[in-house]
Order: C-alpha cells, then sequence, then structure tokens
C-alpha cells in the first residue's frame, strides 16, 4: 500500500505514453513545442513493468494519458498487457477522440470500461482555433465510435475559459443529455505558458458554470465519485452526471489520490508542483529485477506535496506544460 507523508492512500496512477499530439490546444501546448526525442520516452514494456510495480503496491486504477495516447505506436498492447493484470480494478483513457473510430472496439475489448473524451466546443471554427490545427468532425466521429463500442461510460472533458466558451456550457450539457455520456468542466491550470495572443481567455469558476446550467436543468448534487477529482450534480430524470473539476475554487488536494508518471519516466507527486522522482534510471540500470523499482516508488511517496499552489494573480506557472505533464 502506498502512503504518503499526510495519510493519503495513493491508489489511481496516471500513465502518460507519450507528450505528442495530432491537435495543439492552446491551454496545454505551446505553438512551437518540441517533444522529448523518442529515446527517452519509456518503452512499451517499460510502462508495462511501470504499472505492474504499481499495482503490486496497491494501485487500483491506471489511466492512460498524454499527449494523445492513441497516437502512440502499439498502444494496443499497452492496454492488452495491464488489462490483464488481475490486481487492477480499473484501466482508463482519457483522449481526443481522432483515433477512436480506429480503436474504440480493441480497446473495449482488452478491457477498458470507461473513456474521458476532451471537447471543448461544438462550434467548428472554435475548434480549429482553440486547437490550432483540428477538424472538429473527427473528434465527434471518435464520440460516436465510442458510444458504438458499448463503454460503461463515456466522459466528456470541457476546459471551460471566459471569452473562449463559456457560453457553450448549456450546448455541451445538452449534448452529452443527448447521447447518455457524463460531462465534466474543468478550471484551466496554468500550467506552461499560453501565447499572449490567446490571453483574452479567463479563468471562469465552476460556480459560475453550475449557476448557468441551473437556470436550464436541475441538477442534484451526488456524492457519487469516480475516483477523480470531480464533484457531480446528476441531472433530474437522467443518467447524466455534471461534473466540476475545480483546482482553484475547491480545492481537491486533501483527498489526493494520485499521481503521474511522464513519457520520459518521471514519476510526479502532484500536478501543480516539480517534487518528481526519475523510475526510467531506475529501470534501465535495473533492466532484470524490478524490486529497485518498487523500492523508488516507495520511497517517492516520502515527497508528495501536500498540494498544488495554483496562484492565478500570478503571471507564471510551472513550465512544464499539460502535455508533457500528463493531462
Ligand atoms: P475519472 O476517472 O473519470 O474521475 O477521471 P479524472 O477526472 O481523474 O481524469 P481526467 O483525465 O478526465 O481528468 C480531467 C482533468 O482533471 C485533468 O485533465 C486535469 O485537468 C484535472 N485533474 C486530474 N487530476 C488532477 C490533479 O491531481 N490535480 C489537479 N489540479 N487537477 C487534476
Ligand atoms: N488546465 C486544465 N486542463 C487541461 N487539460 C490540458 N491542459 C489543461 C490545463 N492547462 C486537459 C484537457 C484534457 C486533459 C488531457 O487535460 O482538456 O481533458
Ligand atoms: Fe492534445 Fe489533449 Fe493537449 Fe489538446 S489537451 S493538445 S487534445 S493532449
Amino acid at each position: 500500500m502506498l502512503i504518503d507523508d499526510f495519510g493519503r492512500k495513493v491508489t489511481y496512477l496516471r500513465l502518460s505514453v507519450t507528450d505528442r499530439c495530432d491537435l495543439r490546444c492552446i491551454y496545454c501546448m505551446s505553438e512551437n513545442m518540441t517533444f522529448v526525442p523518442r529515446s527517452q520516452l519509456l518503452t512499451l514494456e517499460e510502462l508495462v513493468r511501470v504499472g505492474r510495480a504499481f499495482i503490486g503496491l496497491g494501485v487500483k486504477k491506471i489511466r492512460i494519458t498524454g499527449g494523445e495516447p492513441l497516437t502512440r505506436r502499439n498502444i494496443l498492447s499497452l492496454f492488452q498487457a495491464l488489462g490483464e493484470e488481475p490486481g487492477l480494478e480499473e484501466l482508463t483513457l482519457t483522449t481526443n477522440g481522432t483515433l477512436l473510430p480506429r480503436f474504440a472496439r480493441q480497446l473495449r475489448a482488452a478491457g477498458v470500461r470507461r473513456v474521458n473524451i476532451s471537447l471543448d466546443t461544438l462550434d467548428e471554427e472554435r475548434f480549429r482555433r482553440f486547437t490550432r490545427t483540428g477538424e472538429l468532425a473527427r473528434t465527434l466521429a471518435g464520440i460516436d465510435a465510442a458510444l458504438e463500442a458499448g463503454f460503461e461510460r463515456v466522459k466528456i472533458n470541457a476546459v471551460v475559459l471566459d471569452g473562449h466558451n463559456q457560453d457553450e456550457v448549456v450546448r455541451l450539457v445538452a449534448f452529452a443529455l443527448e447521447r447518455g455520456m457524463d460531462i465534466s468542466f474543468i478550471e484551466e491550470m496554468p500550467l506552461g505558458l499560453m501565447e499572449s495572443r490567446d490571453r483574452e481567455a479567463h479563468y471562469c469558476s465552476s460556480d459560475r458554470i453550475l449557476e448557468e446550467l441551473q437556470r436550464h436543468y436541475t441538477l442534484v448534487p451526488t456524492t457519487e465519485n469516480t475516483g477523480g477529482p470531480a464533484r457531480y450534480h446528476r441531472i433530474a430524470g437522467s443518467g447524466t452526471r455534471v461534473g466540476f473539476i475545480s483546482p482553484h475554487s475547491h480545492n481537491f488536494c486533501d483527498s489526493c489520490n494520485r499521481v503521474r508518471l511522464t513519457a520520459e519516466g518521471r514519476l510526479l507527486l502532484c500536478l501543480g508542483q516539480e517534487h518528481s522522482m526519475d523510475l526510467r534510471r531506475v529501470l534501465r540500470a535495473n533492466p532484470a529485477d524490478d524490486e529497485p523499482l518498487r523500492r523508488a516508488i516507495v520511497a517517492a511517496m516520502r515527497q508528495k506535496p501536500r498540494g498544488h499552489e495554483f496562484d492565478l494573480s500570478a503571471p507564471t506557472v510551472l513550465l512544464r506544460h499539460m502535455n508533457a505533464t500528463g493531462g
């Protein structure tokens, strides 16, 4: 069992398999991002070793993230390997959806029961602007593919920024409701630097979104929890849950149950801090023995900080972008 110095149990690993993505969301990457050279990424075999070590130490949920995880070559083999681990209760995926038409069925067959798909807008022109390169139709096709593949839950993730997409929250909920999906609204975190021309977008609190939604829907608060940081409301008379991930307005660090592994094998003990441990070095120094890896993971728990120190009034921020962190 992994327990940190504040008594929090770590049961959830977010495993980033690449920092690359076929989109370039403005809050996630800078325009001229350079990516980690491939030789520095953990191999799929190393990712499986790390996943197994965490499962052996009591981790029950692994979420594969990136960058865009489905752009990583042979990624299905990772899902298949981890999906067979008896100690793992949940294997999940966060994706931008563009490659789901190709992979959804096979992911479902590998044991993935839930997927979270990022979608901030239903307007084609805006989608192109927010993602710099993307086509809305491709993400929508991915959502359709996920629904057809029969996942138990499909959830939409929308990062809401004022002057950007805050006027679409009702429309996004209607979209989720029509399809029997869940949706979570996320307060943007100041990771990396947004380009100055994208700066007209501003913080939008979860409470404002909730107020806006309450004008159109009856939202009933629930204590349901998916093991992530969202607080949920259910839309009365439906199966749809609306989640709010509010690192600024409702800090959830006290109940933090997770750590992240970057694609280059750095174990981050908090999304909003630099505390980390280099597991790639341990993996490569001990190719045939996982005991040093397990010991390093246990030791890393001593470094897990109490929480993030995001400050929206400060000009910066952690320079690490979300794609490198593992959204
Ligand atoms: P569920 O399993 O559906 O609960 O997923 P989740 O919310 O844990 O995962 P998802 O990948 O959908 O995360 C959504 C967003 O929540 C991320 O992109 C982050 O913006 C935010 N988030 C997740 N974990 C943390 C965390 O530890 N700290 C902070 N501040 N934000 C987080
Ligand atoms: N703040 C909050 N969420 C972010 N994401 C990417 N960058 C940020 C940020 N700066 C989210 C995406 C997606 C997940 C991978 O991370 O919207 O849902
Ligand atoms: Fe890609 Fe997701 Fe980052 Fe957008 S938020 S650039 S889809 S990794």
